[in-house]
């Protein structure tokens, strides 16, 4: 069996055009602009055109990705995607994806994990180029929270927003390129803490610990404030223990966008600048398995990382999931 490290060789991103800024939920809710800024950093968020969907938005971001790679639809051998806000639970969004980018006949499918989903994804594609088995994996995080959300609920509406991210993943060139190490952990001891309801099964059978009258995302935001603090801070520490075992050095962390006082806490005493960080909350808000593909597309095309530097995929969500992967580009 082969042993190619898997590198990522386009990243690609679509937002819709539609910007929501904080003001609008002021009309309807006993909420305003400077507590949604200080307590989550975040300004405005992206909503969905009615024809936007998680596949179109998908679809958009993977053209990105190819392009920037440098290859063609028909080049791709498989496609993974990560989301909680599908289109139709069958067939998967990536099955929808393949069609738009008219790929051929390829293994497509979709990966739910929610906000760590594509760390979780990204580490499924890998394992099919180390092997050998594919050439070339487009991995795609894309969600439509907007249709998720419950708009008279303060608490979570004004954190989440939609968008889609992408990369393209192929062999390394060198031993030094590509993922280096990932990291996957879920606990569904804690899954009351976030949830969003399928439309196939609305009342779960008793002993499932879904939050009653569950028509919306809902979720325990204090109680996932701490549990994102503790894990990201691990996280980091841990990256930062692997990339000294590795003789490598960490350029940036793009972590899951959700509330900048996460990132904020948990930076606290790992001797970090602001400038090893990337933050996009405040453009876009929380848009889940979508998050850390966007962030590190503006990333790569802003300068931020560049090939042979490398960065820390970190995320964390419901399920309770949390995911990290190192990658050099
Ligand atoms: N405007 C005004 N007041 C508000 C708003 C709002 N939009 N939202 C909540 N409040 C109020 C609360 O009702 C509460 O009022 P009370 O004291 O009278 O009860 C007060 O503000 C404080 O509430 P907290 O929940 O303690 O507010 P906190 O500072 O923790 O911020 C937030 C809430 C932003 C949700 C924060 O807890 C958070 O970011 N949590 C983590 C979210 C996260 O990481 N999610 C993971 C991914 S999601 C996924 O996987 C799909």
């Amino acid at each position: 069996m082969t042993n190619i490290p898997a590198a990522i060789l386009g990243t690609g991103r679509y937002l819709p055009a539609r910007v929501v800024p904080n003001e609008e939920f002021t009309a309807t809710l006993d909420t305003s602009d400077e507590w949604i800024r200080s307590r989550t950093g975040i300004g405005e968020r992206r909503y969905a055109s009615s024809s936007d969907t998680t596949a179109t938005m998908g679809a958009a971001a993977g053209h990105e990705a190819l392009r920037a790679a440098g290859l063609e639809p028909a080049q791709i051998d498989m496609i993974v995607c990560a989301t909680v806000t599908p289109d139709l639970m069958c067939p998967s969004t990536a099955n929808l994806i393949q069609a738009y980018l008219h790929c051929r006949v390829i293994p497509a499918f979709d990966v739910s994990a929610a906000c760590s989903g594509f760390v979780y994804a990204t580490s499924v594609a890998e394992q099919f180029v180390r092997t050998g088995t594919a050439k070339h994996v487009l991995v795609v995080g894309s969600e439509v929270l907007s249709r998720a959300i419950d708009f008279s609920d303060r608490n979570t509406c004004i954190l989440f927003g939609d968008g889609a991210g992408a990369v393209v993943l192929g062999a390394a060139t060198t031993p030094s390129q590509g993922i280096r190490r990932i990291r996957l952990y879920a606990d569904g001891s804690r899954q009351e803490l976030i949830q969003v309801p399928s439309r196939v099964t609305p009342n779960p059978p008793p002993g499932t610990a879904v939050l009653p009258n569950l028509k919306y995302l809902r979720m325990n935001g204090r109680e996932v404030f701490k549990f994102a603090v503790t894990t990201l801070k691990e996280m980091i520490h841990q990256a930062q223990a692997d990339c000294t075992e590795l003789g490598i050095t960490l350029k940036l962390i793009v972590p899951h966008q959700v509330n900048v006082r996460i990132i904020d806490a948990a930076l606290e005493g790992l001797n970090l600048s602001p400038e090893q960080v990337i933050v996009n909350l405040d453009r876009y808000g929380n848009t889940s398995a979508a998050s850390v593909p966007i962030a590190l597309d503006e990333a790569v095309r802003s300068g931020r990382c560049g090939p042979g530097e490398t960065l820390l995929l970190v995320a964390f969500g419901g399920g309770l999931t949390w995911s990290s992967a190192l990658v050099t580009l």
